[in-house]
């Protein structure tokens, strides 16, 4: 049971190789952002957003995505079975299925609360992407691939304005009726504080007890972690984060700053949570990715390094709830 305030374990999903690249001005190497996956993966994270199968018109970063899972399966492991994927519609779906044999088995979808970032992110309005989700849940069914849901601009929209809770709940349970497996309610363009955080939250794991409920947090207006603490204090324990604070979304203006995972993960830590995540790698990885990168990271850990009582790995790991 993952959705328990008891529970001391917190399940974390690196997004920086999906949500990081996909908003970066300038082209990355596939090879560097191999290096991440793999070093995020060594640090122990039980699961990698690691690209989209988008159109390449619409987010030229990621169209490599083919390349970088062929890369992760030929590099041997289980590392396919640790991954996951942005597929937006039944053809993002049909390019995810060549890696279901080679263990791909979890795919995300994504719809907006509102129209106007809906359209603005993936050129269709809600109830049309909602049709679109269906067909991706319909074809994962036989493959027993997972599909979790990203619910965006879950507290506010730059197109449409504010967004009550409510209304985000309504369109989540849209998407759990479909049976999806995780709602992660993401606040796009980083508008939400922590009381708005915990209200989210606790309608959300009373409404969804059956369903992984998860929060993604930006931090452009510097609560990204203050929010992930009002979540976990509300009972919350699927949190999604981006190495160095990398990225956002390219149709949500100012959406800058994904919350930074190592600084995320070291108030999780200190607050006593187990997440089997080494955060000693996790700021190797944020030193590396600057350099590979030749910019500096909005990320505030990598610069100082963690205090020496934080840096032990801490006793739970492992994959991801089935
Ligand atoms: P569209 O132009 O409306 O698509 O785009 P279409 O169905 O009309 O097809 C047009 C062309 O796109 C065709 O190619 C299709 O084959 C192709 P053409 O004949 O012109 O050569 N196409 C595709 N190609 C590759 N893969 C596909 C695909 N689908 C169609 N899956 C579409 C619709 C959804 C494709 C487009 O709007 C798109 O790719 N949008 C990008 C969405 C995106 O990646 N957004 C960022 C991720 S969401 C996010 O960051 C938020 C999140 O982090 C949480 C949060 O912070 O809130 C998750
Ligand atoms: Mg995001």
């Amino acid at each position: 049971m993952t959705n328990s305030s008891v529970e001391s374990k917190v399940w974390f999903t690196e997004v920086g190789p999906r949500d990081g690249f996909q908003n970066w001005p300038q082209p990355v190497s596939t090879p560097v952002k191999l290096e991440l996956i793999n070093a995020a993966l060594t640090a122990g994270v039980p699961r990698v957003e690691v690209t989209s199968m988008v159109s390449p018109k619409w987010v030229p970063q990621l169209a490599d995505a083919e390349t970088v899972l062929e890369a992760l399966r030929d590099g041997g492991g289980d590392v396919l079975e640790r991954v996951r994927v942005l597929v937006p519609n039944l053809k993002g779906m049909e390019r995810a299925s060549r890696f279901f044999d080679d263990g791909l088995a979890n795919v995300l979808v994504n719809v907006g609360v509102t129209d106007g970032f809906n359209r603005h992110n993936l050129n269709r309005s809600v109830e049309e992407t909602l049709q679109d989700i269906g067909k991706v849940v319909a074809a994962a069914a036989p493959k027993k691939v997972r599909v979790d849901a990203s619910v965006s601009v879950a507290w506010g929209c730059p197109y449409d304005g504010p967004v009550a809770p409510e209304r985000a709940v309504a369109l989540a349970q849209r998407l759990a009726d479909m049976g999806v497996a995780e709602l992660a309610f993401g606040d796009t363009i980083g508008v939400a504080a922590p009381a708005e955080v915990r209200r989210l939250s606790e309608m959300a794991l009373q409404v969804f007890a059956g369903i992984d409920v998860a929060m993604h947090f930006h931090d452009t207006r510097g609560l990204g972690v203050a929010n992930a603490q009002a979540a976990l204090e509300a009972g919350v324990r699927l949190l999604e984060g981006s190495i160095g604070g990398i990225g956002g979304c390219p149709f949500a203006p100012n959406s800058t700053g994904n919350v930074c995972s190592e600084d995320m993960l070291a108030m999780v830590t200190d607050l006593g949570y187990q997440t089997g995540i080494d955060l000693d790698r996790m700021v190797e990885a944020a030193v590396s990715l600057e350099r590979a990168l030749g910019e500096k990271l909005p990320g505030k850990l990598h610069l100082a390094g963690p205090a020496p009582w934080l840096a032990a790995p801490s006793a739970a790991g492992g994959a991801m709830p089935a």
